[in-house]
């Protein structure tokens, strides 16, 4: 049975007896589930198990994807997965032990045929109501029940939720996979392929009962991936038909060979494995973050490439394998083709990012493993990870290969310190400023999110990277405030410039970037000294602070709006803020067309309109991920505290800009067009406020000028412009029947003054047609005589043109023809062996040039 059908087979099995097919729901589960991902067919029932929803129907059957972390570290054996598809039915409130235990003995025996010998029971120790069922409702005789503790079987989610008692039924591999005795004292041989769960009470997560739901009702469980291999008698879950076309595909790109050693094949799996849970993730809109689920992604793909590179293999992987992922089950999962390009474009830039951090930190890794004996010291695991972006699981995956373990303690302690030297820093403490000037200054403090002119004291100077007392008139320097409302470029919007100000000094400022935690004014004096510890006014120019407000927010408007018209996959990539201008890059898989550009921006312009106020606000970065479901998208840089800006109750982004207060104040934003900037990255670019109307006003003047040379009216410029090309064309059309006619009139005239020279015939003439009408005729003529050659001049003012054509059968070349009268016009000879043209300045010379040709010609023909 191919894993097709015993999908297909389950599900029409209970359909058959009334069960309501649901999809498999998003991998993403609701927020108030509190899980990170979902792990059970059940995460999408929660509501109608605990009563607070109601279903349309009491049964429910489906194949739902779901990601268990809890076996990461193990994947690669034969057995475990990330990611799997969970068969289920499921009774609210309905039926309950009776028929789930009478229907799964059913299915497994008649539909998918399994030796009833061979199966096995196990029940929770206290449920002497389901072990009396078994009994009742099939033949399986009592010595193959077995009772178990809680830890077995009773479920819960791990997380606060319903639960239960359960029932699994396990299946006996046979002698071959050890001792007999059942599940209760052999895990290996004894398989467990299908969990029933009677879920009766709430509990905290632990397996500790909260309270007693309303309804009894049914949750269960069967993992395709272990029916599948049972039922194909695989000697592992990767040799099902599930698996075999990816395990392929990762042979034929790591030019490993399946069952060739056990290391290729753990390589192959993990590849396998990893690969389907990249394609699935990302399929449901999870990207790799630091954090979260985007954490948990990272980590299969890290893992996956980092297994690959120790194993020597230097080749790309992730991206052709999640292809072969789409194609193994596009068909049952179509979000995996829906989103295909957008899993690829993600798992290819993942790939390339860490494949630079891992080749560094695996050199450093090796070097430090070469010398440790047992342990690798936590130093070593924190500083790949706070300067390489190493994650530490892969440092331990690296070690534990290697027979070492890692002090994580000391790494925690270490990660620990790192922490509260960042608050300190963040406090009081001094900063040095990173790769600029080398000036030591305490963080600036910014004023800008409410003020635009406020009071400051220079704290330091620097000429170049050197530190610096005061500044002349003239100077151009850096300069450090305590505090400034002048907003260094970031987050793509534009460093501040304005004006310094003191009773006897002032200065330009040309622009503000951030130092480490300092803030940096470009200065210009103009008047007067500036020193440390001036006081000074800081005056922010307000029209470019307003101009770049207004493109930040317009920017946020316009990323919400696209990922409302064109999905979910786009993603920022890169922007530029400036007043009244902005750039916006994202992904994207094909062009937009000029109808959505419009439609998206209306929608825009509606949202400026519409007024809606924009709030920033500080919030923890959980928080902003979560109940805002905020958009961020550069999650490395923002540490725990993170700015959330939200404009009406639509669009919620991780940012530190400025922005305007309400959206009203955008005035107006007109998209200049979109373009691609690489493989699947648009680019959007977009005006604002005044700027964008003058650019339509530019537009609009153009139009009428246009309209005033073709004497029409701008609205009906087109039609205008049309008419113009019409008759054009008929121009066009009439002056090359004039020439095709004086072309048939020129050659009559020349055929009859051939010259017969042997069986060929030569005509030479000098015409007052232009060079393209004579090598028109020259072919026409040539075309007429049968046999020969002919020789054609003409001349402008300072040119002088000749023109060669031959028929093929003279084996003649027409370029040797014109040679030597080529010499006298001054020009050289060019073209083809059957028609040849020479150019020159020398126009008195074109009598006596057709001359020598007709002499080369003679020669030539004889
Ligand atoms: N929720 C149970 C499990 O995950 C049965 O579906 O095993």
């Amino acid at each position: 049975m191919l894993a097709d059908d015993i999908r297909r087979t389950f599900l029409a099995f209970f359909e058959a007896r009334d069960h309501k097919l649901y999809p498999s729901s998003s991998l993403i589960p609701p927020p108030e589930t509190n899980l990170m991902l979902t792990t059970a067919g059940m995460v999408q029932f929660r509501p109608y198990f605990l009563g607070t929803e109601k279903p349309s129907h009491p049964r429910a059957t489906s194949v739902q994807k779901s990601f268990r972390t809890t076996d990461v570290d193990e994947v690669g054996d034969q057995s475990h997965l990330t990611l799997f598809e969970m068969l289920g039915n499921f009774s609210f409130g309905d039926y309950f032990k009776k028929e789930a235990i009478a229907w799964a003995w059913e299915l497994l025996t008649t539909e998918f045929g399994l030796d009833p010998e061979r199966l096995w029971a196990t029940v929770y120790e206290e449920d002497d109501e389901a072990e009396q069922l078994w009994l009742e409702v099939t033949p399986i005789p009592a010595e193959r029940i077995q009772r178990l503790g809680k830890n077995e079987n009773f479920w819960d989610m791990g997380v606060a939720g319903p639960g239960g008692p359960n029932s699994e039924i396990w299946y006996d591999r046979g002698p071959a996979y050890g001792e007999e005795g059942g599940p209760a004292v052999n895990d290996t041989r004894y398989l467990e392929v299908y969990n029933l769960v009677f879920i009766q009470y709430e509990t905290d997560g632990a397996k500790n009962i909260v309270k007693p739901l309303p309804a009894p009702s049914v949750d269960t469980g069967m993992g395709l991936e272990r029916i599948t291999t049972v039922l194909q008698e695989a000697s592992s879950i990767y040799d099902t038909d599930l698996f075999s076309p990816i395990l392929d595909r990762a042979a034929g790109l790591t030019g490993r060979t399946r069952g060739a050693s056990d290391d290729d094949d753990r390589l192959l799996r993990t590849l396998t494995d990893h690969a389907r849970s990249t394609a699935f993730l990302i399929a449901d809109g999870v990207t790799p973050s630091n954090e979260g689920r985007g954490y948990v992604l990272r980590r299969v793909m890290r893992r996956a490439i980092t297994k690959a590179r120790l194993a020597g293999v230097n080749t790309k992987l992730l991206q052709e394998l999640t292809e072969a992922v789409v194609e193994r089950f596009g068909h049952v999962y179509p979000e995996l083709q829906r989103n295909s390009e957008g899993i690829a474009l993600v798992a290819a830039r993942e790939e390339e990012r860490f494949t630079q951090t891992l080749d560094i930190g695996l050199r450093i890794l090796e070097e430090s493993i070469e010398k440790a004996t047992d342990v690798l010291p936590g130093n070593v695991a924190f500083k790949l990870q706070d300067t390489y972006g190493f994650p530490l699981d892969i440092t331990k995956d690296v070690a534990t290969e290697r027979g070492l373990t890692v002090d994580v303690d000391g790494y925690e302690r270490l990660m620990e310190e790192q922490r509260t030297r960042s608050r300190e820093v963040g406090e009081a403490g001094k900063v040095r400023a990173g790769a600029g000037p080398r000036i030591d200054v305490a963080p600036t403090e910014f004023l800008g999110y409410e003020k635009r002119t406020d009071t400051g004291k220079v704290v330091a100077i620097a000429k170049g990277v050197e530190p610096a007392a005061s500044l002349a008139p003239g100077e151009e320097a850096d300069v450090v405030f305590d505090r400034t409302p002048f907003y260094p470029e970031g987050g793509g919007q534009i460093g501040d410039r304005g004006l310094l100000l003191a009773a006897d000094a002032k200065a330009e400022v040309l622009d503000t970037q951030k130092v480490g935690a300092a803030i940096m004014h470009r200065v210009r004096v103009t008047d007067g000294e500036i020193a440390v510890g001036m006081e000074m006014e800081l005056h922010v120019d307000p029209a470019l602070r307003t101009g770049a407000e207004q493109a930040h927010t317009a920017t946020h408007i316009l990323h919400h709006t696209l990922r409302n018209t064109l999905g979910e996959h786009v993603r920022q990539m890169g922007s530029l803020v400036e007043p009244g201008r902005l750039r916006f890059d994202f992904s994207h898989f094909s062009s937009v067309d000029p109808g959505s550009l419009s439609e998206i921006e209306e929608t825009i312009n509606t949202r400026v309109e519409s007024d809606d106020k924009v709030t920033p606000f500080d919030t923890s970065y959980r928080e902003a991920i979560d109940k805002y479901h905020a958009m961020a998208f550069f999650e490395e840089k923002y540490g725990d505290v993170v700015r959330v800006v939200e404009i009406g109750d639509y669009s919620y982004e991780l940012c530190g800009g400025t922005h305007v207060p309400q959206t009203g104040h955008v005035g107006f934003v007109k998209l200049l067009g979109e373009s691609s900037i690489g493989s699947n990255i648009r680019r959007v670019e977009a005006l604002t406020g005044v700027e964008g109307l003058r650019w339509v006003n530019v537009r609009l003047r153009e139009a009428e000028r246009a309209a005033e040379l073709v004497r029409t009216a701008p609205d009906e410029l087109v039609a205008g412009i049309q008419r113009l090309l019409k008759t054009q064309k008929e121009l066009e059309r009439q002056i090359a029947a004039g020439q095709r006619s004086g072309i048939s009139a020129a050659v009559n005239e020349l055929v009859p003054t051939a010259q017969q020279i042997d069986s060929a015939q030569l005509v030479v003439a000098r015409r007052t047609e232009e060079v393209g009408v004579l090598r028109e005729l020259a072919v026409a003529v040539r075309d007429k005589i049968g046999r020969g050659a002919v020789i054609l001049g003409t001349s402008g003012e300072g040119s002088v043109n000749l023109v060669a054509a031959v028929t093929k059968d003279l084996g003649v070349d027409a370029r040797e023809l014109l040679r030597p009268a080529a010499e006298r016009i001054g020009g050289g000879a060019g073209g083809k062996p059957d028609l040849a043209l020479a150019g020159g300045r020398n126009p008195e010379a074109l009598d006596d040039a057709l001359e020598v040709a007709r002499q080369q010609a003679q020669g030539s023909l004889q």
